[in-house]
């Protein structure tokens, strides 16, 4: 059991005030709020710590060099990698998918297929149609339906022995829905293709083990897990990462320089060209200690609580339509009131000091699909509370009042 009251105090910013009221933080899925466990661990690296990795024989550029790799330690155990060196630090999720397109740029051909969802953020989309350009690789969808999930008997007639890579998200950022992505993996391997995972909404809520799930590759953001900006990480399978070539060339990177040729360095560093994000590299270690001590199954246990209370009282206002009803889902409510402008609710709610996200999501085939221009998308995590979720619910009727 959680005790929302306690973890609430860890979050400076949750007792501060938007327009006059108490901020009801409801962004979660854009991105988190920091603990104040991570912002004493930025404070201490940049007091205590502050040099560059892996380059100095001085003992600060030691120290720092031991909590940057012990971080990777502690990525490696959280999502049960088998090697740290399978841990290649990135600035986020989309980094970490750049950095695979790249690499299959040298691999696909015209005639291979890469499969994606319909249910993908923009960067879960572009990178593929510049891969697919580069490559001549053809893109194909699997389709949703209304409830927001993916209709896997399509995906299965999608998968040939020409299908050389699927990407899905884990978990969408628009709709919440989780997704089958045990069942994804299976089949895929079973005609060959690598599967990357886009683990950026599951990792705030879920514990992905990627041996289990025996992925090929596996990303996401710290700064969606409590974590700061600006720092990601990429899972690959060894042999995978030996295989793929390095995206970016730089120092750090190499075995040995010469104007005639140049030599990789081994995993991780082959991934890992110029100086890093080394704060954001050692508090992401912070920030997974901080989620593990409160338990990622009470976490979700709660969410889920959370999310059933809210369905069920904003399903009450008349006009009111939520979009994603999978029975399998996360903590993300995207809903539309009949008539009326998403963005127009969201300013509303923001002057009521409540934040949530309006638009497209950055997934506009979605929007598409349900023929709407965006949502209003309150996503909750586990510092927030039911006596705020009344307050949004006080603040859609008083908009819908207002703009009917
Ligand atoms: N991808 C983030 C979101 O869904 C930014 O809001």
């Amino acid at each position: 059991m959680l005790n929302v009251d306690d973890i609430r105090k860890d979050f400076p910013i949750l007792s501060r005030k938007v327009n006059g009221k108490p901020l009801v933080y409801f962004d979660n899925a854009a991105t988190s709020q920091t603990p104040q466990q991570v912002i004493d661990a930025i404070v201490d690296y940049y007091s205590n710590y502050n040099a560059n990795i892996h380059r100095g024989v001085h003992t600060i550029s030691q120290e720092a060099t031991d909590l940057y790799e012990q971080s990777r330690q502690k990525i490696q155990a959280h999502f049960n990698a088998k090697h740290a060196h399978e841990i290649i630090f990135t600035s986020g999720t989309t980094h970490g998918i750049n950095l695979i397109a790249n690499g299959f740029s040298s691999i696909l051909k015209k005639g291979d297929d890469i499969i994606v969802s319909a249910l993908e953020h923009h960067s879960n989309i572009v990178p593929w149609q510049m891969l697919c350009e580069r490559t001549g690789a053809t893109l194909k969808v699997i389709p949703m339906n209304d409830a927001g999930e993916l209709v896997m008997s399509e995906y299965e007639t999608l998968l040939s022995e020409h299908t050389k890579l699927v990407f899905v998200n884990h978990i969408s950022n628009a709709l919440g829905t989780i997704n089958p992505i045990e069942y994804i993996i299976e089949k895929a391997h079973q005609v060959g293709a690598a599967v990357l995972i886009d683990g950026a909404q599951a990792c705030p809520h879920l514990k992905p083990d990627v041996q289990a799930l025996d992925v090929d590759f596996y990303v996401a953001s710290a700064h969606k897990m409590c974590g700061p900006t600006g720092i990601g990480m990429l899972y690959g399978k060894e042999a995978w990462l030996n295989k793929l070539p390095p995206y970016q060339g730089g120092g750090e990177m190499i075995a040995e320089v010469t104007f005639e040729k140049t030599t990789y360095a081994d995993l991780p560093h082959k991934f890992e060209a110029g100086t890093p994000n080394i704060a954001g590299g050692i508090v992401f270690g912070t920030a997974i200690d901080y989620m593990n001590t409160i338990g990622l199954d009470a976490i979700a246990t709660y969410e889920g609580e959370l999310l059933e209370y809210a369905t069920a009282k904003l399903l009450d206002i008349e006009g009111l339509k939520i979009y994603g009803t999978s029975k399998h889902k996360t903590s993300v409510l995207s809903f539309n009131l009949d008539g009326i402008h998403p963005y127009d609710v969201g300013s509303i709610l923001d002057k009521l000091g409540i934040a949530v996200r309006t638009g497209h999501h950055c997934a506009q085939p979605i929007m598409d699909y349900y023929k709407i221009p965006g949502t209003i998308r309150a996503s909750f995590a586990f510092y927030n509370t039911k006596e705020e979720i009344d307050a949004l619910v006080e603040g859609v009727k008083k908009a819908k009042m207002m703009l009917s």
